[in-house]
């Protein structure tokens, strides 16, 4: 949107593409809002532009028209937050949101209904693009955590409505995921969890080319101990990623980059919220138990580490966060990471469960940025380029 800078936007039509795709509990109502609160400034902007602003999204995955996957309920929230009463329509294409958007005032905000209740949208139809276009006069699009699919409303919409920049906060995203991560003050640290390696074999990669300090955690861990031939008990392992494991841990040395693994565990003896738990050396872990958190003595030496940083980027938890009592590993870091922000260190938060920790211990607004994109961000820090992304003019 800054690249529009001083276009003349009063009584344009906008269509802005937003990641409005929240979670909704049993009561149709918002589990959490972020995303929406993540789209306002944009929005906000474009409305003090005196700018009609067209908000397009998808909401989960549905197959065809599903009312529950409407975006219906998104409109009281949304209007509070803007201050507007959002118009909602029935349909995302057609004479209906032709009508609606030619109403709206100057300043004005029309929800389309889900995008995805077509399947053109995904197979990123040209006709359907050129329907979504015909509605606007020019397109942003802030919807960072859906820039990673190249469909109808996020890439395709492009050749058929010009000027076609980046919002706000799909600039943001860009200048922390892309621009700290290529230029990062350093000492530069990445913390990788999760529970399987196979799914950040692209990241570590892509990461060890850039970072000085790689810390790993979560489940993936088990599976580099048992290739270091270290007994894991039952602990989760990705037998076929053995050789990979220790191919990454000699590409660490080769590159200069310190690895950090866990020195001791939290096991249990069953995947459960109130299993029997103690802690071990990670070199140890007995037979018939399982690492489902880093101990006391790796929190301390992983922080240790985090106090010598200027930046850090944080993907994936540290252990089992979801149950209170394998919580501790993922909550230790969480808050070590909000206290060097306020030391002036950059803190990146990228990835679904990460943020999804950092919202639980309630330390969001302590960090540098947190992502609005689980599976855009990872394939940002895989170093992939993102469709929604190379599509804008300012790409
Ligand atoms: C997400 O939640 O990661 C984005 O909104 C994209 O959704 P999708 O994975 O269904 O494309």
């Amino acid at each position: 949107v800054g690249t529009l800078g001083d276009k003349d936007l009063g009584g344009k039509k906008v269509l802005l593409r937003a990641d409005l795709n929240v979670p909704l509990d049993d009561g149709q109502r918002i589990a959490d809002d972020n995303r929406i609160r993540a789209s306002v400034p944009t929005i906000k902007f474009l409305m003090g532009k005196g700018a009609k602003v067209v908000l397009a999204s998808h909401l989960g995955r549905p197959k065809g028209v599903t009312p529950k996957y409407s975006l219906k309920p998104l409109v009281p929230r949304l209007s509070e937050l803007l201050g507007v009463d959002v118009v909602m329509a029935n349909d995302c294409i057609g004479e209906e949101v032709e009508n609606l958007a030619a109403a709206l005032p100057d300043g004005g905000v029309l929800l389309l209904e889900n995008v995805r209740f077509y399947k053109e949208e995904e197979k990123n139809d040209p006709e359907f693009a050129k329907k979504l276009a015909s509605v606007a006069d020019l397109y942003v699009n802030d919807a960072f955590g859906t820039a990673h699919r190249a469909h109808a409303s996020t890439e395709g919409v492009t050749k058929y409505l010009r000027p076609a920049v980046a919002g706000f906060l799909m600039q943001k995203e860009l200048d922390y995921l892309v621009g700290a991560v290529a230029d990062p003050k350093k000492p530069f640290a990445a913390i990788v969890g999760g529970s399987k390696v196979s799914t950040k074999i692209g990241v570590i990669e892509s990461l060890l080319a850039k970072v000085d300090i790689l810390i790993l955690g979560g489940g993936m861990i088990y599976t580099f101990y048992k290739a270091q031939g270290h007994a894991v008990g039952k602990s989760l392992v990705e037998d076929d990623k053995l050789e990979l494991a220790n191919s990454l841990i000699e590409k660490a040395k080769s590159k200069g980059v310190s690895l950090l693994l866990p020195t001791d565990i939290v096991v249990a003896n069953n995947f459960a919220a109130d299993a029997e738990s103690k802690t071990v050396p990670a070199s140890a872990i007995p037979d018939g138990w399982m690492g489902l958190d880093i101990g006391p003595d790796s929190i301390r030496k992983f922080s240790e580490t985090l106090d010598t940083t200027k930046t850090v980027i944080w993907n994936g938890p540290m252990g089992v966060f979801e149950f209170e009592k394998f919580a501790a590993g993922t909550d230790a870091i969480a808050k070590k990471l909000a206290d060097i922000t306020a030391q002036g260190v950059t803190t990146i938060i990228g990835g679904g469960d990460s943020v999804a920790a950092v919202e639980k211990a309630g330390l969001a607004s302590k960090m540098s940025h947190i992502s609005t994109g689980g599976g855009a961000s990872l394939e940002l820090l895989e170093g992939k380029t993102l469709p929604g992304v190379l599509a804008l003019d300012d790409a």
